[in-house]
């Protein structure tokens, strides 16, 4: 990310980003690394996040690690290199999100807390939901989401002055479109009143008890870009997304394009790539082969005439001449021999060995 651009003026807001879940959706590719740290649009999904917390004008910033906590403070140390000042609680076992939020009253430096979860790729203007949570003066501001389909989410109503009235369930009828995004606004107070040392939920235990007490729980509505990353295709449509400059951030490690290939990706003259696919470090794409909205991790080898859409290729991984990779997960250093056919959201683990026409979803081999 550049540390040259410049910040918005200092906010007096403390950020805390929820980094400790398992990413259990997005295995195997979580088993190395944690979902946070999977290389997206070139760098790891939680730069991109920072790059949007320091623009907004916030330094302060306190991961919340459990799961692989040790990844995070290599990679991003005590922060100085990214134009922040990073600190980590690590919880040796997880808290769940309401307990990773309790877990770091004691770093905060201010009166106001905005907690993010890790995973979330969001448009919103970070500083107006703090204005909202200023004006109204809340003890809690949820930012909220409106979506095409709210069918797969609890969805959050809020009244005309924008207080929230109901923490709803999943339903096939929503009434409202506005969802739950992953990012909210705490006074110092009502983080330290969440409970100490147990698991809890800030979604279904945290918030609701705040709403049945009569807090000032109010919502920060729009309908910018917003996408959470927990599965492999939102994954893949994140980082494609970055790489076109559908998705914000100032942290994309090149010009916004219909791909982006890092240091030592070498890509023969006939081959195809684009659709927002990155290619990682010393990625070799061998001629006619077609990689198409796609992420393709560190050292990984495409085969001749290879076609890859909407897929995750791991690092090292290896594809064979003439696969194809459609809507699927490739392991790290896993090697798919050449015609294989792989789709519908099939994931191959690290190091497994396809041989040759091994596994397809079509008659002819
Ligand atoms: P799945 O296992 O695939 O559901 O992913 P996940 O473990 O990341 O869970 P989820 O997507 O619901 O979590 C939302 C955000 O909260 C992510 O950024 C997680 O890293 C974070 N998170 C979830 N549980 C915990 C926890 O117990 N402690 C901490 N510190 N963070 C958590």
């Amino acid at each position: 990310m550049s540390v040259n651009s410049d910040p918005a003026p200092a906010l007096e807001v403390d950020a805390v980003v929820l980094v400790g879940g398992q990413g259990t959706r997005l295995r195997p590719l979580t088993l190395s690394a944690p979902k946070p740290m999977l290389p997206t649009a070139g760098v790891p999904f939680l730069e991109h996040l920072l790059s949007r917390i320091r623009e907004a004008g916030m330094t302060h910033v306190i991961l919340g690690t459990s799961y692989k906590a040790e990844v995070f403070t290599e990679y991003f140390g005590d922060g100085s290199a990214f134009g922040l000042e990073i600190e980590y609680v690590v919880e040796n076992e997880p808290l769940g999100t309401g307990g990773a939020i309790r877990n770091v009253a004691g770093l905060l430096r201010h009166d106001t807390a905005m907690v993010f979860n890790g995973d979330v790729l969001s448009g919103v203007d970070l500083g107006e939901i703090i204005t909202t949570h200023r004006e109204r003066q809340a003890e809690v501001t949820l930012h909220l989401v409106k979506v095409a389909d709210p069918r797969a989410f609890g969805c959050v109503p809020t009244d005309a002055d924008g207080r929230v009235t109901a923490f709803l369930e999943k339903t096939e009828n929503p009434p409202v479109d506005q969802i739950n995004a992953g990012c909210y606004v705490f006074n110092r107070s009502v983080l330290e009143a969440i409970p100490a040392g147990r698991v809890v939920s800030v979604e279904r235990e945290t918030f609701p008890g705040l709403l049945a007490a009569g807090a000032g729980v109010y919502g920060h509505v729009d309908d910018t870009y917003w996408l959470d990353l927990g599965t492999p295709a939102a994954f893949v449509k994140g980082s494609t997304d970055l790489v076109l400059g559908t998705a914000p951030t100032a942290a994309l490690p090149g010009p916004v394009g219909a791909f982006l290939a890092l240091d030592g990706a070498k890509i023969e003259p006939d081959a195809v790539v684009d659709g927002g696919t990155t290619l990682g470090r010393d990625v070799q794409v061998a001629g006619g082969a077609t990689i198409t909205g796609s992420v393709v991790f560190d050292g990984a080898l495409i085969g001749t005439g290879a076609r890859i859409e909407n897929s995750i290729i791991g690092a090292g991984a290896q594809i064979g001449d003439d696969t194809v990779i459609v809507d699927a997960v490739i392991g790290d250093r896993a090697v798919i021999g050449a015609r294989c056919e792989l789709r519908h959201g099939a994931r191959v683990w690290p190091d497994v060995e396809l041989a040759e026409a091994a596994v397809r979803f079509s008659a002819e081999a």
